[in-house]
């Protein structure tokens, strides 16, 4: 299969050496079966980051900028631990995203242009390259009816078309405090090019695989 992984920063940025190391070599096994492509967020750092820009004055452009930045950075990281396993460059296109993609190995980038986050860049990635399946490994386990954390009737879903996804993704932005784990753009993707996509909670190296093969209990959007 190809597969597209959107990989939340928040789940990379707080390893450690070891633990990055044993993430990479989930993603290698996967790569002796499937064509992988990784795109990394920003995580805390771009938060951090885009929080005393915006306290200095920037504009959101040049905030977004940074946070392009810091969603390379963390790509650079995943990049030492694969190792040989990555081509040692961070694609500013997807053109050279897909064609990195040829030589076997697995592609991992970051941001791509302001305005967006980078579950929209894997969404637009997923579409170019035809993949089976767009993975979103976050920080939530699935897509819920509300912020799990702010509403204690929120429910999991463990299934939804990608209608219902842009749907809910479009309210969730629009109601302060609350946050979908796609944003309405890549949602958006999602549906026009009805892309299956997964859901599931990244923390976990084991979801990786799960979410590609099965038995997971994340959110299989279809
Ligand atoms: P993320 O994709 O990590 O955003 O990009 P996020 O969804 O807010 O972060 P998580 O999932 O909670 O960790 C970080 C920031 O980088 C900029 C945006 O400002 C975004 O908020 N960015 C990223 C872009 O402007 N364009 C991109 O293509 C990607």
């Amino acid at each position: 299969m190809i597969l597209v992984y959107s990989l939340g920063g928040s789940i990379l940025a707080g390893r450690d050496a070891e633990s990055l190391k044993e993430y990479a070599a989930a993603l290698k096994e996967l790569a002796a079966d499937h064509q992988i492509y990784v795109v990394v967020g920003g995580g805390k750092i771009a938060r951090e980051y885009i929080g005393k820009a915006r306290a200095l004055g920037a504009s959101e452009a040049f905030c977004d900028l940074i946070g392009i930045e810091a969603t390379r950075l963390n790509s650079a990281l995943l990049m030492a631990a694969l190792g040989e396993a990555a081509p040692q460059e961070i694609p500013d296109s997807y053109a050279l995203a897909a064609r990195l993609a040829e030589r076997g190995k697995i592609v991992v980038l970051g941001g791509m242009a302001p305005g967006q986050t980078t579950d929209a860049v894997a969404a637009l990635l997923a579409e170019l390259v035809h993949a089976d399946k767009l993975i979103v490994a976050t920080s939530v386990d699935g897509v819920y009816s509300a912020d799990p954390e702010v509403d204690p009737k929120a429910k999991k879903y463990t299934k939804m078309t990608c209608r219902e996804l842009a749907s809910l993704s479009m309210e969730t932005t629009l109601s302060a405090g609350s946050r979908s784990p796609v944003d309405p753009l890549a949602a958006k993707i999602i549906e026009r090019s009805s892309i299956p996509t997964v859901v599931v909670y990244g923390g976990d190296v084991e979801n990786l695989k799960k979410a590609a093969e099965g038995g997971h209990f994340g959110t299989e959007i279809s």
